[in-house]
C-alpha cells in the first residue's frame, strides 16, 4: 500500500486544536474542515485531466478539465466531516455512503447501512473516514467498493495508527492512503493514542 503523510502547517495547525481535549464542538468542525480540504486536495492530486479548447475574452487556447469519473464514499458517521470539504472541491461527484459502528467492547465494525452507485468499476472511489484505528472499519469499506467493481481507491484519513495501516496493507496493498497523522499505537480500547479521541462524538456535539 502506497502511504501518504501530508505535511503541510496548517495541517499541523488544525491537528493541533482538534487534539486538544479542551477544543468545543464549533472550532473541532472548522479544524476538521481545514485539515478535510487539504486531505483532499492531496488525495485528488493524480485525478485524470483531458484536454479541451476554451475561449477567453481574448483568444482561445487549450485547457484541462477534469476527466473520468469519481465517486467519494464518506464512512458515516464521522466520514461526514470530509464529505463536506470533498463535495466543495469535487462539485458534480457522486456519492455512496457505508454505515459501520464498531462495538463498543470488541471494536468489530457493524454495518447498518449501503448505498452506492450500482456500478464502480470505471470509477475512482476516495474513501472518506477521519479514524483508521485497527483498520476493520476501512478494510470492510474497501471491500465492499471492491465487490462493485472498483478497481482504484483512495483513502483519507486524519489521524491513522500504525496496526491499521499494517492490516489494510496486508489486506489491500493496491490502495493509496492519505493521512495527516501516523501515530503511536492503540490503547487497551483500541482507540489510538495520542489520537485525539472520538472523533464522531466531538465532531457531532454527541
Ligand atoms: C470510528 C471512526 C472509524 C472507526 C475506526 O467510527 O470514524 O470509522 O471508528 O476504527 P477501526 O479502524 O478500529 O475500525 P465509529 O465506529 O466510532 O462510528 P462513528 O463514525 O459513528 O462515530
Ligand atoms: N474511532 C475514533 O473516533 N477514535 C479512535 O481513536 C478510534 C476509533
Amino acid at each position: 500500500m502506497e502511504v501518504n503523510l501530508v505535511k503541510h502547517p496548517l495541517v499541523e495547525h488544525s491537528l493541533s486544536v482538534l487534539r486538544a481535549k479542551t477544543t468545543g464542538t464549533a472550532a473541532f468542525r472548522q479544524h476538521a474542515g481545514i485539515v478535510s480540504t487539504i486531505l483532499v486536495l492531496e488525495a485528488t492530486r493524480t485525478l485524470a485531466v483531458s484536454s479541451c479548447e476554451v475561449e477567453t475574452p481574448l483568444a482561445r487556447m487549450q485547457c484541462g478539465m477534469l476527466a473520468g469519473k469519481t465517486v467519494v464514499v464518506p464512512v458515516l458517521r464521522a466520514g461526514l466531516a470530509m464529505l463536506f470539504s470533498a463535495q466543495d472541491l469535487l462539485l458534480d461527484v457522486s456519492v455512496g455512503f457505508l454505515g459501520l459502528e464498531r462495538d463498543e467492547q470488541t471494536a468489530v465494525a457493524r454495518e447498518y447501512y449501503q448505498k452506492f452507485p450500482e456500478d464502480l468499476s470505471d470509477c475512482r472511489v476516495l474513501i472518506l473516514d477521519p479514524m483508521l484505528a485497527t483498520g476493520g472499519s476501512l478494510d470492510d469499506s474497501v471491500s465492499a467498493v471492491k465487490e462493485r467493481g472498483c478497481r482504484e481507491i483512495t483513502l483519507a484519513c486524519v489521524v491513522a495508527a500504525p496496526e491499521g495501516i499494517e492490516r489494510i496493507g496486508e489486506r489491500h496493498g493496491d490502495v493509496t492512503l492519505f493521512t495527516a497523522a501516523i501515530d503511536e499505537s492503540l490503547d487497551a480500547n483500541k482507540y489510538i493514542v495520542p489520537g485525539l479521541g472520538d472523533f464522531g462524538d466531538r465532531y457531532f456535539g454527541t
